[in-house]
């Protein structure tokens, strides 16, 4: 349904004539935030001509961001060029006329088109059907986790080319939302105690908008909220997640906590992340076995070896060996990653033609099925990354 912001009853009941019978009208800003709130599937916002135009924009800047495939249609009494720069600028979709009736009506079937494409699996990229979820894991805290999880999900969303949500289920210390520097209105602990209402505008509505077209859905913001968040609505949200997204990337602890167990057993492919110390290695192989034991993502896991290229006389092979599997990805230690970490801004996007990027983007490569473009940065990365032919070549395996 569409809802109208105005004051003035006259213009309400001229506006809900080009309007589905049964649309509510709220008188202002506030009970609009209120009735969004509380009201998922609400497919467009009609803002009167009664509303003044700071807080038109206001409103349609805010949405563009929490509820995005929500219409927002500008209203005016009379329009300028700089009224409808200013409108499209903020994210107003559709700009029309008080008296012209018919454009609304049109504006409105635009919108609730629009809405059924996005919530019916057949989006605006044409995704459609099952997404992959991709669970980003350790036992070991501080191996690369979440950068790893931060850079796969931006080269996956390969700047809009694909649809990827990030969900950062380190519930109690996450730092995706930092690492990107977002700073979310709403987080997964909002979605607490909901697991029966789960839907997707319901998830969309605590969704944050990466500028690089990634969806973000934050951790709580401080940690005591991690209990609370049952492993149901962990399986849940992802069920529908994956519904709307081509991959949903879960960055986790370092624990087999029941959260991230749960996410486990909905992951399509698992990335395992390690560095080249024995205690990480030792606790990674018993993770391995857990897996097995779980019949996690059998066939799909992949491994990345970070700080790849740290000299502590422990070679790929040897992890190699003692994993029992094949190294997919190495990632080479560089202070430029760590300081595009601080900047905000992530390696890949930072620098895309960075080794480290290429490194990212192969692994998103791998993951995708998609063959690394021959003038890609990826496969250039090859020759410079490592003058070891045949071991680069088993690095950079597609799996799928
Ligand atoms: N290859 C690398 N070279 C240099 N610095 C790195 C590299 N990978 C990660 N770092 C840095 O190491 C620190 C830890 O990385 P990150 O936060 O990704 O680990 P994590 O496994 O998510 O940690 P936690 O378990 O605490 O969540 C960060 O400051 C990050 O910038
Ligand atoms: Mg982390």
């Amino acid at each position: 349904m569409p809802v109208i912001v105005e004051h003035d009853p006259h213009v309400i009941s001229r506006l809900a004539r080009s309007m589905p019978s049964g649309t509510h009208s709220v008188a202002g800003v506030a009970p609009l935030r209120a009735w969004m709130d509380t009201h998922h599937d609400e497919y467009a916002v009609v803002l009167g001509p009664g509303l003044p135009l700071q807080d038109a924009l206001d409103v349609a800047e805010s949405m563009r961001y929490t509820r995005p495939s929500t219409t927002v249609v500008l209203v005016r009494d009379e329009l300028d060029t700089s009224v409808l720069y200013r409108a499209m600028h903020a994210g107003c979709r559709d700009v029309v006329l008080l008296e012209d009736e018919k454009e609304l009506t049109e504006a409105l079937d635009r919108a609730g088109q629009l809405w059924s494409a996005l919530h019916s699996g057949t989006s605006a990229t044409g995704a459609g059907g099952q997404g992959r979820v991709v669970t980003v894991f350790s036992p070991k805290g501080g191996v690369g986790k979440t950068t790893t999880s931060v850079n796969l999900a931006l080269a996956l969303a390969d700047k809009g080319s694909r649809k990827v949500c990030l969900m950062d289920l380190d519930l109690a210390f996450g730092d995706v939302a930092i690492t990107m520097q977002l700073f979310p209105s709403h987080t997964i602990e909002e979605a607490i105690g909901g697991e029966d209402a789960i839907d997707f505008a319901m998830i969309e509505s605590l969704l944050t908008r990466h500028e690089q077209s990634l969806m973000v859905l934050a951790a709580p913001s401080l940690p005591d909220a991690r209990d609370r968040v049952t492993a149901t609505l962990v399986a849940r949200m992802l069920r529908t997640l994956k519904e709307q997204f081509d991959y949903v990337v879960v960055d986790t602890s370092p624990n087999f906590d029941e959260q991230t167990l749960q996410a486990l057993d909905e992951t399509d492919d698992c990335v395992i992340v390690a560095t080249l110390d024995v205690p990480t290695l030792k606790n990674v192989k018993v993770a391995l076995e857990t897996l097995d034991l779980l019949g996690i993502a059998q066939g799909n896991r992949h491994l990345v070896l970070n700080r790849a290229d740290d000299a502590v006389g422990l070679s790929p092979e040897k992890v190699e060996q003692i994993l029992g599997m094949e190294i997919t990805t190495a990632i080479p230690s560089s202070t430029d990653i760590a300081a595009a970490t601080n900047a905000g801004r992530p390696i890949v996007v930072a620098n895309p033609t960075h080794p480290a990027s290429r490194a990212f983007t192969a692994l998103a490569s791998t993951l995708t099925g998609d063959p690394v473009a021959a003038d890609s940065p990826s496969r250039e990365g090859r020759s410079s990354d490592n003058d070891d032919t045949e071991r680069r070549g088993r690095w950079r395996r597609n799996k799928r």
